[in-house]
């Protein structure tokens, strides 16, 4: 059977291949997968139950429920004092995952550049890829804190750069920026030319310093795409539920796409994003009380083992250098498993440039990160 090339062109996910194998294993403590381990708070729950006791059981506008777009809308304007517009300027998708296909798929065409940093998101190459566009690579080291500069991004830049992604808190390094940071970058963006499409599912999760929206900076509303979702603020990956805000041209394009694929987000999840957005807030602080205290937890151990590890800003992974141990990323993954039965994903899951580094998710409960790193620890000492 002749599979399309541009789906040939695309490698499995490195996340799935490596958990294909633990799913086969007993025992095992996993660190591998970026979800939650909470479960969706109650009351966002009970609103979704009592919603399909009250009959809502159908398809909703194309876009969203109005009503839900325009609880996003004053959640934005509330949040970061941001003005979108419910009915042309905010699309409800199925998760940031569609939200992103989406906007690649109403901007890239063949041959067009999108700059993405290394490492990064695992979805982001490919489905540029598969709208026949180059992703380019901008390698982010760990002497560069994980980030990108104005600098870097110019360098990149060639005249058939369309857009570039950004996300932050970024997974899977847990950087982050601060507003001067940002406010340099969005100067070479609209230098450049360029969209920015700015991926800000972690933004509840920032540590050190407040989160700033890309879109609040001078200029950048008109050239940016604002994607962010329910799923790893308020624990509700299952449900898929996300929204892209922008340009109205955009969101124009990208309903068009939404309308022939997806039709709508089912009515259940809107319901329950409603009541999140509604009372969520207090939920959402004590989950990241918890995470703060496991970030600190896991990264001092980490240095005290052996792999140094700098301070994520944000999200929940850490990305400690395995460097000294000699193993590449790979190698170290999958010999932890085999012996320790730890997991936890090679960093060149995550683009080329995270080699040398692991990325452990603390989105796993206290009890098991402690378990989790002795065995990382024994594992160290016993090596040859
Ligand atoms: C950076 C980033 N963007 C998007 C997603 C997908 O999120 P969603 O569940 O909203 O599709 C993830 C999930 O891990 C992520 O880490």
């Amino acid at each position: 059977m002749k599979i399309s090339r541009l789906v040939e062109q695309i490698p499995p996910s490195g996340i799935r291949a490596f958990f294909d194998l633990v799913l086969g294993m007993k025992d095992v403590i996993s660190l591998g997968v970026g979800e939650p381990d909470f479960v969706t708070p109650w009351n966002i729950r009970e609103r979704a139950i009592y919603s399909l006791e009250e009959g809502y059981t159908s398809y909703t506008s194309n876009k969203g429920m109005a009503e839900l777009r325009r609880d996003i809308s004053r959640h934005l304007q509330n949040k970061y004092g941001l003005k979108y517009d419910h009915e042309e300027e905010i699309l409800v998708t199925v998760g940031v995952s569609e939200a992103f296909d989406l906007a690649i798929r109403a901007i890239v065409e063949k041959g067009a550049e999108v700059l993405i940093t290394d490492p990064c998101y695992v979805s982001y190459g490919p489905i540029v890829t598969l709208c026949a566009g180059t992703p380019v690579p901008i390698k982010t080291p760990s002497e560069k804190g994980f980030k990108i500069s104005p600098k870097d991004i110019n360098k990149a830049c060639s005249s058939g750069t369309k857009a570039i992604i950004l996300n932050y808190p970024t997974n899977p390094t847990g950087a982050s920026y601060s507003r001067k940071e940002l406010t340099a970058i969005s100067e070479i963006v609209a230098r450049r030319g360029l969209i920015m499409l700015s991926d800000e599912i972690y933004c509840e999760l920032t540590y050190d310093f407040g989160h700033t929206a890309f879109p609040v900076l001078p200029g950048m509303k008109e050239r940016t795409v604002y994607l962010n979702g329910f799923s790893k603020a308020y624990a509700m990956t299952g449900w898929r539920i996300g929204y892209a805000c922008g340009p109205r041209e955009i969101i124009a394009a990208m309903t068009k796409i939404h309308q022939y694929t997806m039709m709508c987000v089912p009515i259940t999840s809107q319901m329950a994003a409603r009541e999140a957005l509604k009372s969520g807030d207090r939920a959402i602080q004590e989950m990241k009380r918890e995470y703060r205290r496991r970030r600190q937890f896991v990264v001092s151990r980490l240095n005290e083992i052996g792999l140094s590890c700098h301070m994520p800003e944000g999200a929940f992974y850490a990305f400690p250098s395995i460097r000294s141990t000699g193993m590449s990323s790979m190698e170290f993954a999958g010999k932890l498993l085999a012996s320790q039965k730890v997991a936890v994903v090679p960093g060149t899951a995550f683009g080329a440039s995270g080699e040398g580094h692991v990325r452990i998710s603390y989105a796993s409960s206290f009890e098991n990160l402690k378990e989790a790193l002795s065995r990382m620890e024994r594992f160290l000492k016993d090596r040859p």
